[in-house]
């Protein structure tokens, strides 16, 4: 026993006013604009305490932790119209624009603040050194993205957070495990409970509000990063879905799980594409040196997804499907024409000009992908002379990137025609009293990245000093004693120390099952039933009735993993949450009986995108206490109306549910 002296954790417990869940973008938004509305109520009286607490250290924790090379949502000379109709074609026509259209009106602020601390934006000739919000004209890759040196970046806004917030109520590396709602009322929540990575201690934080904002889920599906390469991933391998998993645990109700995001990347590297195809402007192609996307164009109409396209213009997934042919067909491997793209700039170019061309070709990954260098340098690939492969990853879920699972929010009042289903009460709120999101954790409304998160954060944060001014006099009641969750989230430490003695192998023993094995389990379910890598993407009824099966005995496993140290208790409850976000994205997958999203996943038995009955959002509701979901389709309201140039299907009606 004395090996492990861990079992009986010191106990904190904390009552504040409005708890931070995570340290990423979207919270360290929030900490920088909540103390402005907090001081405002101070001055009248009213003194509000702000906790932020997060999983890592906050300088370089969540999805910017590496850095990055672009800032991908910077509206600047470009209206916020515009971005909701990007943002509802990436995603084939079914977003909550009400969301979007917030994000896009606030969230060039966010990219002012970010260059007045620190962060370096590339700028074109003659305007170097003039800042965007003087009218700096920045170097744009796409429409919507621009450059900037950003291996710094989330030092950059994590000291902006902490100036803002205060060191003393930022509390690093503690896990949050759990929500507990109000004992007096089942749809409020009233506490989270967590615990330190580093100390024998758990806490208890009791509030008037929160901002749940973990993140998205990697490593739900097995990776092709296997063997040597394990522990690659393309989205933050921290990032364990504890977002949707927390929420959907407390009653919250989740929306398009199904979409989930397939990026494709410099293969084994998984380095992003965008500076590559964007602003080096380079060609992707198949083993036989033909455009894919030219050649297979025809062939979006067999099941109606070129309604989604006009011409090149094509949504993310679209792009997928197409090149995702070429692989299902045996033409692989695909290729991006780095060196042609690289010539092509060179053509009147100076020595120096070429040397600092080389520069940013690699600066583009060593800024936020530092492992596709590694690739590059370990295979002998001078971008300049050889072609990269190119593969789709497996999948992640998150709502800030390319894709658009998350929960379903509460929107601005002030968007015109907004109905009453997108709006119920303050901004950013789910459908929990008190329980806000950000970020990742918004769903129905992709393509926020790293900016739009922090914006999205400041959005919530105003909301929320409002709520908790407007419930100041409320108490937080925890439907259970303390003494419940402690025992419940040490469960895996209590049943290392039952059990240990049984077998001298540690990690054979047939009362408990190491979080390692579990994850791989739950890998194995959704690579080969949900529409993993190992059947390209294809799933179907039959499939996802084995994976039910499978997923809900991992569920009953689940009480039974072990933990023989804190690294284990963690690794634990991350797959835990994991598990969660597999099943809420497994019942959405099941639910939703058509191929929306060809290239993300297909529904090998309802391969056409069916508008007349599923041009609406899927939501969800998970109760913990029976394991049971529920789902119902919501309707899918336009708001804004199409422009000529959007492709056919976005003016198609959506369902009337
Ligand atoms: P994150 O920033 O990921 O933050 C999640 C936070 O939650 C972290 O602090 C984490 O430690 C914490 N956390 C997780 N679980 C728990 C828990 N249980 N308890 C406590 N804390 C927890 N955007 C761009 O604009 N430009 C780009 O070029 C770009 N490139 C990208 C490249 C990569 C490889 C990746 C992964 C993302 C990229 N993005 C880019 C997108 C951008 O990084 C995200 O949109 C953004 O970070 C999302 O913000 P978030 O706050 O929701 O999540
Ligand atoms: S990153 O976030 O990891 O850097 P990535 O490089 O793929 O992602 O994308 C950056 C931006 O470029 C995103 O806004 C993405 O939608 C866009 N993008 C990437 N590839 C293309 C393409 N071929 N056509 C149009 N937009 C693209």
């Amino acid at each position: 026993m004395s090996d492990y002296p861990f079992g009986n954790p010191e106990i904190v417990e904390e009552e504040i006013d409005i708890l931070l869940i995570g340290g990423g973008m979207a919270s360290c938004g929030a900490a920088f604009e909540v103390m402005k509305w907090v001081e405002a109520a101070r001055a009248d009286g009213v003194d509000l305490k702000v906790k932020l607490v997060d999983k890592a250290a906050v300088d370089r924790s969540g999805a910017v932790a590496m850095g990055l090379s672009a800032i991908n949502t910077y509206v600047g000379e470009n209206d916020p119209m515009d971005y909701v109709r990007y943002v509802r074609g990436d995603l084939m026509g079914i977003t909550r624009e009400d969301l979007v259209f917030d994000v896009g009106r606030h969230v060039d602020d966010s990219v002012h603040n970010f260059e007045k601390w620190g962060l370096p934006i590339w700028k074109q000739p003659g305007d170097e050194g003039k800042p965007l919000k003087d009218g700096g004209k920045p170097v744009r890759t796409g429409r919507w993205q621009i450059m900037i040196n950003g291996e710094s970046y989330k030092w950059i806004v994590a000291e902006a957070a902490k100036k803002a917030l205060g060191s003393e109520n930022i509390q690093e590396r503690v896990f949050i495990v759990r929500l507990e709602v109000d004992r007096n009322d089942p749809t409020r929540v009233a506490a989270a409970a967590g615990f330190s990575v580093r100390e024998n201690r758990l806490y208890v934080y009791k509030f008037k509000c929160c901002l749940l904002a973990a993140g998205g889920a990697v490593n739900v599906f097995r990776p092709r990063s296997v063997g040597e390469g394990t522990g690659r991933a393309w989205y933050p391998v921290w990032n364990a879905g504890s977002t949707y998993a927390m929420a959907a645990e407390c009653g919250a109700e989740l929306t398009l799980m199904e979409n989930r995001f397939v990026p494709a990347r410099f293969k084994d590297g998984y380095g992003p594409v965008g500076a590559w195809f964007l602003l080096f402007k380079a060609q992707a192609m198949n083993a036989f040196g033909e455009d894919y996307q030219k050649k297979n164009y025809e062939d979006l109409k067999t099941y109606g997804y070129d309604a989604y396209a006009v011409g090149p213009k094509m949504g993310t997934c679209l792009r997928n499907h197409l090149m995702m042919k070429e692989l299902k067909e045996g033409r692989g491997p695909i290729f991006i024409d780095t060196p042609s793209a690289m010539a092509r700039l060179a053509e009147n170019m100076t020595p120096e000009e070429i040397r600092h061309l080389e520069a940013e070709a690699w600066e583009d990954f060593l800024d936020m992908t530092i492992g596709q260098c590694g690739v590059w340098a370990g295979e002998n690939i001078e971008p300049d002379k050889q072609m990269s492969e190119l593969m789709p990853t497996e999948p992640y879920l998150l709502g800030s990137h390319a894709g658009c699972a998350g929960i379903w929010c509460s929107g601005p009042e002030d968007v015109p025609g907004t109905p009453d289903h997108y709006h119920w009460g303050y901004n950013r709120m789910t459908t929990i009293k008190g329980l806000f999101t950000a970020g990742d954790g918004v769903g129905a409304s992709g393509h926020k990245f790293s900016s739009g998160s922090f914006t999205e954060g400041r959005i919530a944060a105003k909301s929320m000093v409002k709520f908790a001014l407007d419930n100041r006099d409320w108490k937080p009641e925890m439907a259970r004693p303390v003494e419940a969750i402690v025992e419940e989230i040490y469960r895996p430490v209590r049943t290392f120390l039952a059990h240990k003695d049984y077998t001298t192998a540690i990690d054979v023993n047939p009362h408990y099952i190491t979080p390692k094995m579990f994850q791989f389990r739950l890998q194995k379910v959704m690579d080969e039933y949900v529409a993993g890598v190992s059947t390209m993407y294809q799933t179907n009824a039959k499939m996802l009735e084995v994976a039910e099966r499978k997923l809900e005995m991992l569920r009953e496993d689940s009480l039974k993993m072990r933990a023989k140290d804190l690294h284990e208790l963690l690794r634990a409850w991350e797959n835990y949450h994991r598990l969660i976000t597999a099943f809420a994205h497994m019942k959405h997958i099941q639910f939703r009986e058509e191929s929306r999203y060809p290239g993300y996943y297909y529904r090998a038995d309802f391969m056409e995108i069916d508008d007349k009955n599923w041009k609406c959002f899927v939501n969800s509701t998970f109760d913990r206490h029976t394991g049971k979901w529920q789902l119902r389709r919501v309707p899918y309201v336009q708001l804004v109306i199409p422009a000529n140039d959007e492709p056919e299907g976005i003016s198609r009606p959506a369902s009337p549910v």
